[in-house]
């Protein structure tokens, strides 16, 4: 585990991760990831601010010893979730006079999920300092992104806002500070669109916040840091609105071809109608391509057959996440092919129930799809045209 020089006094010391398939069993990491702790040397008092993910304690403490941190005075968390704070009872019995600094809530979860005695924790509220001699922490409550307990910490004199998950990326790289390649990627906007995008509201409240301190560096505690704040944060502003795109996100499945034949119609209607398509196969969809889509669509239609009566499980599976990440669409559709009847439009509904999106009337086809129907799914197609233009979107 590296420890490399942030500013002087100041080192990141991070996890990198490159094995990890899916964090929290969910979400694919094909760059992998970081956890990054910091530490700061305050002249008179030394802070560890975040630590990493349990499975890499041994890293860390190598890491700590390697520098010749012989006494630690604080290790700040500002988040319990146990990629940060995984490390966190190794680290306190090592340094068995340094008190955990955090907030209220934060405390109660770290007591709760890591068995943190209560005597070792010093709480902090929103806007309290911490002076470690000739520098300054200062704790920043910023519930929401993601979790309730989430906090800033703000290192005054050298203006380096640890921000923890907001603002960070699952991207592994031996590089200290992002690179045009990553900015330009698409791995900073895989994790907000997986981790942030449900939480936009906050997100905009946050990102503010952030612009009024006015941090020279933002160090998160996954990827790289951030030295040009203003780029970073004009990204996320834009993913954090509720603006759309000209897009429709296609979502199929299909059991003997009659549906696929209905979403390859749509599909070549909408493209003909100037409107982009993001096609998903649900069999074998990337379900972070999926999130970075619905970041952008205004439009999600949903293709599935009736089977056991109902929705397709790949296309309830999909429907359930994306509802569960809050999607920016305006108009969803759906489309597919039934044997003999069922509930697939009801469960589709009750499914996705998060969007305020206005549903248009579903094209479903006995069998295969004749030439009628396929008329109908052009209608479908002028009807999402009309729709866009309406928004401003064409
Ligand atoms: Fe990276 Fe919410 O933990």
């Amino acid at each position: 585990m590296p420890a490399q020089k942030v500013v002087e006094g100041v080192r990141a010391i991070r996890a990198l991760d490159w094995d990890l398939p899916m964090f929290d069993e969910l979400i694919p990491l094909p760059e992998g990831t970081t956890y990054n702790a910091y530490l700061v040397q305050g002249g008179e008092k030394n802070a560890l601010v975040d630590t990493v993910d349990g499975r890499m304690t041994a890293e860390l403490m190598d890491a700590l010893a390697r520098i010749g941190v012989e006494q630690l005075h604080y290790i700040v968390a500002n988040h319990a979730e146990k990629d940060h704070s995984g490390s966190l009872p190794a680290v306190l019995a090592e340094y068995p006079s340094a008190k955990l600094v955090t907030n209220s809530r934060c405390a109660g979860m770290l007591q709760d999920s890591l068995f943190v005695p209560r005597e070792r924790i010093q709480v902090v509220d929103d806007g309290e300092t911490l002076s470690l001699g000739s520098r300054t922490l200062q704790f920043h409550l910023a519930p929401g992104v993601h979790w309730p307990e989430t906090m800033f910490t703000l290192l005054r004199e050298d203006g380096i806002l640890f921000t923890c998950d907001f603002l960070g990326a699952h991207f592994a790289s031996t590089d200290l500070f992002v690179t045009p390649a990553v900015m330009g990627g698409s791995s900073i906007k895989r994790y907000f669109a997986e981790i942030m995008a449900p939480y936009r509201p906050h997100v905009r409240k946050h990102l503010a916040k952030v612009r009024e301190m006015n941090p020279a560096i933002v160090a998160p505690s996954h990827g790289p840091l951030h030295k040009d704040v203003a780029a970073i944060l004009d990204l996320h502003e834009e993913w954090a609105s509720e603006n759309v795109k000209n897009e429709v996100m296609l979502l199929h499945v299909s059991t003997h071809g009659a549906t696929r034949a209905m979403a390859d119609h749509l599909m070549n209607a909408l493209l003909e109608r100037e409107i982009c398509v993001r096609p998903f196969h649900l069999t074998r969809a990337d379900m972070g391509e999926l999130a970075i889509a619905l970041l952008d669509a205004a439009t999600i239609v949903v293709a599935s057959p009736t089977i056991l009566a109902g929705l397709h499980p790949l296309a309830a599976s999909a429907a359930f996440l994306a509802n569960q990440l809050r999607p920016k669409a305006k108009i969803l559709g759906v489309i597919g092919a039934y044997g003999w009847g069922g509930r697939m439009v009801e469960q589709l509904n009750g499914l996705l129930s998060n969007t305020k999106a206005e549903a248009l009337p579903p094209v479903l086809v006995k069998g295969h799809p004749r030439a009628q129907d396929l008329l109908a799914l052009d209608e479908l197609a002028d009807t999402i045209r009309r729709k866009h233009h309406d928004l401003g979107l064409l």
